[in-house]
């Protein structure tokens, strides 16, 4: 029996980043058929936006290194959207020639994780990101930006809203459909959750990205709906973390939000025990249970 809450959205759309964020990050590589199957169940479950892959320099991300053929290997279903991440016009080129219609590109809100992931400075991104944006815009393919460490950095601490605020805004300036909020080591809390979106003043145009090592990532997500967002980024099993941030662990659990939002009343087209049953198939294939406290729950039987 559901008890929703006045104020939050009747729907919210999960963006599905677990074969992205959450493969990029184990220390195996996942053979490619196993990845292709788990985008299928993914789908299958009811995704309808599933970050795919990535088209980074594959030594600097060997997990994905296998994005071109994985792509290949891809049953689309009409309806459901397969976005790949695309960090500069080498990515970009390689995405182009697979037929790739949505790409995201990754900022960072600190000077020193710029450097870390993306070999750049703050504003030297910005000119690796410009001529993909354009580009990708120009052939027809929608852009979504994310902006990383927006709450702390673990190697400059808290990281100042009207920071993350001038990056964010320079990238959906650039034409970026959507800008999706990074905590990218989940040191953010409710409050400063609620500070920081009404400080973009666009909700709408706004996705939020919870890493959930401090287990803040529900609580945050309930802030972030209070404050205008429908679009909440999360991985089935709770799989992930980023290779160039130590401290960042498992994103948002797409079934602890999926059993959250279902208990406010609030429609996600995810069908709960088919996620569960993924993340079970996935967790023996990777050794290690999932981190999810509501996998953990249901699929005790
Ligand atoms: P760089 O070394 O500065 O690259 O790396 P470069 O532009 O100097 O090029 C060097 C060589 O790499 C060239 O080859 C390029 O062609 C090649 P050469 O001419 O010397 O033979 N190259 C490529 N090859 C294949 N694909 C490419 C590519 N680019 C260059 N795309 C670069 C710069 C951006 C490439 C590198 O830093 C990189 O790949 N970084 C990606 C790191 C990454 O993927 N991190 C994880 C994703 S971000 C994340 O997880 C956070 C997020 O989840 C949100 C959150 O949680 O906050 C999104
Ligand atoms: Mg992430």
């Amino acid at each position: 029996m559901p008890y929703p809450e006045e104020g939050l959205p009747h729907q919210v759309t999960i963006y599905e980043v677990g074969p992205r964020d959450g493969l990029q990050n184990e220390s195996a590589i996942v053979p490619v058929e196993v990845k292709a199957e788990f985008i299928d169940r993914l789908a299958d479950a009811g995704h309808k936006v599933i970050e795919a892959t990535s088209f980074v320099h594959p030594k600097w991300v060997p997990q994905l290194a296998d994005a071109g053929e994985l792509l290949g290997r891809l049953h689309r279903r009409p309806g459901v959207r397969y976005p790949v991440l695309v960090p500069n016009e080498r990515g970009l080129d390689r995405a182009l020639d697979l037929g790739v219609d949505e790409i995201a590109v990754f900022a960072s809100a600190t000077e020193t994780f710029a450097a870390k992931n993306l070999n750049r400075s703050l504003e030297s991104q910005f000119e690796m990101f410009e001529p993909v944006v354009a580009r990708a815009l120009d052939n027809g393919i929608k852009v979504r930006a994310y902006v990383s460490m927006c709450f702390g950095d673990p190697w400059e601490g808290p990281t100042p809203i009207g920071q993350v605020v001038a990056v964010g805004e320079r990238l959906l300036g650039l034409g970026c459909y959507q800008l999706s909020l990074g905590d990218t080591i989940g040191v953010g809390t409710p409050g400063h959750v609620t500070a920081l979106i009404d400080a973009f003043r666009r909700p709408e145009r706004l996705a939020v990205h919870f890493h959930d090592t401090y287990g803040q990532a529900l609580a945050n997500t309930l802030a972030a709906l209070r404050a205008g967002v429908t679009t909440v980024d999360a991985s089935t099993g709770g799989i992930g973390g980023c290779p160039y941030a130590e401290s960042a662990t498992g994103n948002l659990a797409t079934e602890d939000l999926v059993w959250m939002l279902r208990g406010l009343g609030i429609e996600t087209g995810l069908d709960l025990g088919k996620l569960v049953s993924t993340s079970t198939w996935l967790a023996e294939l990777l050794g290690r249970p999932s981190p999810s406290r509501v996998v953990q729950a249901l699929s005790k039987g």
